[in-house]
């Protein structure tokens, strides 16, 4: 039988990939979002590649408890995933009230409303920054929370918030997924991590350095207690990500569970930047640089309990990685904005 899918934050680098998948596997899929993070056109491309439009598509705003009653009276829906978020460490620090505002308004707003309408099935898009500070490695779910930031900490109180309701009202069940960190693109270069202005994140910022929008990626330390000096960090496939919460979808029924999504392996940023060069055959000029605050040296998922209770684990390499994240920056020099027309996915 078919499964309507709710999917919040659908347009963006995760919910996008993640869009494909439930569709190409037969789901089907409703989405809500409001762009202020993402492109309509990427939603276009999502029913382009996966031959099936979305079921429907609402811009708006997961806290406006309208419009998220009318979705849910206009649509049977049997679970939803939920990646509508804000998701920059640095700018949770400047804007904190905004960051508890959307996360955990979001949040709140989408269980009361699930809940009136008697769905009871939720996957959680969740971060290993939850994790804080830590030497110890690899990290398992049991490991303490020490939330550093606005951001993280805004994670931790949602899997928190979802846990009371989920003791609360046993009928609902939920699967948080901490995602260690999501690199990588749709293989066919038609949808990938568009991040607005100066990238934060190693990735796209190396990505805008091989395209020719920026001259040289800067390295933050090369002192750490690591094999290079350099951060070790679990990048993880965005399709393994993607495939990870069709997993969580098949699974989620028992309570509230909280699992990894790492691959367990872990890569320097000097060891990613060697990667990118070999396997797309671009240089990429580093610089070392200072340490940027709120680093760890290393973070690695312990992967295991997702593989013992689901029998599921990332396959993606690193080399995949480079080349999928490439292909979408090689044919989208300037993102989605440099694309023909974002008009929207026109529903
Ligand atoms: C990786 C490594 C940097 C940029 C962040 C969030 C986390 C999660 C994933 C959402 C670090 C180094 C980076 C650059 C560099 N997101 N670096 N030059 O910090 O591990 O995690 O994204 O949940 O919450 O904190 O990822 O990609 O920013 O950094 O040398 O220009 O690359 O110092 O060692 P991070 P990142």
């Amino acid at each position: 039988m078919t499964r309507t899918v709710l999917v919040t934050g659908g347009g963006g680098f995760i919910g996008s990939h993640t869009c494909v998948e439930l569709l190409r596997h037969g789901d089907d899929v409703v989405v809500v979002d409001d762009h202020s993070n993402s492109s309509p056109l990427a939603l276009e491309r999502v029913a382009a590649i996966a031959g099936r439009p979305l079921t429907a598509y609402y811009r708006g705003d997961v806290r406006n408890a309208d419009l998220l009653g009318t979705v849910f009276d206009r649509h049977r829906i049997d679970a939803v995933i939920h990646f509508a978020a804000k998701k920059a460490v640095g700018e949770s620090v400047d804007i904190p009230l905004e960051y508890y505002d959307v996360n955990v308004g979001a949040t709140t707003v989408l269980l009361r409303t699930m809940l009136r309408n008697d769905v009871h099935r939720l996957v959680f898009s969740s971060s290993c920054s939850i994790y804080g500070q830590t030497d110890r490695t690899p990290l398992g779910e049991a490991e303490p929370a020490s939330p550093t930031n606005p951001y993280a900490r805004s994670k931790w109180f949602c899997e928190n918030l979802i846990a009371d309701a989920c003791r609360r009202y046993p009928e609902l069940t939920a699967v948080a997924l901490r995602y260690f960190n999501p690199i990588g693109a749709h293989p066919t270069g038609l949808l990938g991590e568009d991040p607005t202005g100066v990238p934060n994140n190693v990735m796209p910022f190396l990505l805008q350095v091989a395209v020719g929008r920026r001259p040289e990626l800067q390295v933050f330390g090369d002192d750490y207690p690591t094999e290079d000096g350099t951060c070790v960090r679990d990048y993880i496939h965005v399709l393994d990500v993607a495939d990870g919460h069709r997993a969580a979808l098949r699974h989620v029924g028992a309570d509230f569970e909280v699992f990894n999504l790492g691959t367990g392996v872990g890569t320097s940023v000097l060891q990613l930047v060697r990667a990118f060069e070999e396997t797309c055959d671009v240089p990429i000029p580093v610089r070392i640089v200072g340490r940027r605050a709120g680093d760890v040296a290393r973070l690695v998922a312990d992967p295991r309990a997702v593989r013992a209770a689901w029998g599921w684990r990332a396959t993606r390499d690193l080399a995949t990685m480079c080349r999928d994240a490439w292909q979408f920056q090689r044919l989208n020099p300037s993102g989605y904005a440099g694309a023909a027309t974002a008009s929207g996915p026109g529903w």
